[in-house]
């Protein structure tokens, strides 16, 4: 480590890391529901996944290049169409595939965080109902049983679902949310039904459900597959990760920003009581006045996607979590969409800041995860919007570090210390 003057309030073992999901790095994830949604007439999707940045083969030279960025945690996710291609039926082959990534990671020196579900499932389970289906939590189970199994000995952190209350913040934006009967006419999943021979009201997709039925199995999902986890291995720290927007009232919006507030963090922060640790994945504020979402402020600098910038909603939502849940946090992604690595760097410097001063006042934070580790498919908006540390030229895929990677390498091999004399360099303008 090398050696700084300045004192730093993040503990040892902190996790300095990366994160990527299987669907949006690995490529050709054709048995999954994701891949159908993105073929379909009326796609949601802007363009196709393809070969994303073909991670599925280059795993190796990946997780080579973060471990001598100087990063300490690798998170990740496994893709359950791959290792369950239909229901019942395991495959040997993918479970490897998934050992020598872990390997990798070990060899590396690379904390694992290993997600099981991230968005995507295997199209069978889509076929079936999907997430508001009844039997999915026990099919859930039965998959985390076969992964911690063949696996578990080599995952440090295990993430169940991923983001199970997206689904309900996107509504009140207007993307998905449709109850099951509104279902037949919203064209994407009319042609949805058709491809897979069930009626429209009952496609749902896992990002797009957020009816209470939906709530009830992605929760149910979450604590049966827990349990099969800890059955492998008990002390393996599980717990699931979540879309926490720092959710903020303009005048005359209070009481609908207090309604979602309650709805999309608070209920899910309470049900993680009973996990190891409450995952946190913060990109910014929500501001709700009289109509709902409030545009960005006129001159506000915004994302890739419109949105405004906000590094402070960090330290806002971390405070929140650990208020709520009462268990370890664990920052499992945060970042930004831009072109520019400048504004993606200040951004970090003013989350990090944000962790901190959490970590300064006793709370228990326990890792930090940019999102993301490699430019890649970011769902609906396709290839588009940069939230990459790492550049990824997808005609050669040729892996280019940029400035923000190297510069939250050295944050990691300084346990944080170089964040405090970088800040003080920078005049702490953020
Ligand atoms: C998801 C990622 C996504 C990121 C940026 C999170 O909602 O977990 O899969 O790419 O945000 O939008």
């Amino acid at each position: 480590m090398t050696a700084s003057p300045h004192p730093s309030p993040f503990p040892d073992g902190f996790l300095w890391g990366a994160a990527t999901a299987a669907h949006q790095v690995e490529g050709n994830n054709t048995n999954s529901d994701a891949w159908l949604l993105e073929h379909l007439p009326h796609t949601l999707f802007t363009e196709p996944s393809g070969d994303a940045i073909d991670h599925y083969h280059r795993y190796r030279e990946d997780i080579a290049l973060l471990a001598s960025l100087g990063l300490t945690s690798y998170r990740f996710s496994l893709e359950w169409a791959r290792i369950e291609p239909e229901e019942g039926h395991f495959s040997p082959a993918a479970l490897a595939h998934y050992r020598r990534v872990l390997e990798a990671c070990r060899e590396h020196g690379l904390k694992t965080v290993v997600t099981y579900h991230h968005f995507t499932s295997p199209r069978w389970l889509l076929a079936t109902g999907g997430w508001e289906d009844p039997g999915t939590p026990e099919r859930f189970a039965r998959y985390c049983d076969a992964v911690t199994a063949h696996l578990g000995d080599l995952i440090d952190i295990a993430c169940t679902l991923n983001e199970p209350n997206l689904p309900p913040l996107l509504a009140t934006m207007g993307i998905g949310g449709e109850v099951p009967e509104q279902r037949a006419d919203v064209p994407v999943w009319a042609a949805a039904a058709e491809c897979l021979g069930i009626a429209p009201q009952r496609v749902a997709p896992f990002q797009f459900t957020a009816t209470e039925a939906g709530y009830e199995v992605k929760l149910a999902a979450h604590r049966r597959g827990t349990a099969a986890i800890k059955a492998h291995r008990p002390d393996l720290m599980a717990g699931w990760t979540l879309a926490n927007s720092d959710i903020q009232a303009a005048p005359g919006g209070e009481d609908r920003a207090e309604a979602v507030r309650r709805e999309v963090n608070e209920r899910f922060l309470l049900a993680s009581r009973e996990d190891d640790f409450v995952g946190i994945q913060t990109y910014g504020r929500t501001v709700f006045g009289p109509d709902g979402v409030a545009p960005p402020p006129a001159d506000a600098q915004t994302n890739q996607m419109g949105e405004e910038i906000h590094p402070q909603g960090l330290e806002a939502t971390i405070r929140e979590a650990a208020a709520i849940a009462g268990v370890p946090v664990i920052v499992t992604e945060n970042g930004l969409a831009t072109e520019d690595d400048t504004e993606r760097l200040a951004y970090l410097r003013t989350a990090l800041t944000g962790v901190a001063s959490c970590l300064a006042d006793g709370i228990d934070v326990r890792g930090y995860h940019a999102w993301s580790a490699f430019d890649n498919y970011e769902w609906v908006f396709g290839y588009r919007p940069k939230f990459g540390l790492i550049a990824i030229d997808r005609t050669t895929q040729t892996r280019t570090p940029k400035p923000s990677a190297h510069w939250l390498g050295e944050v990691s091999r300084t346990n944080g210390a170089s964040l405090a004399s970088d800040r003080r360099a920078v005049g702490a303008r953020t």
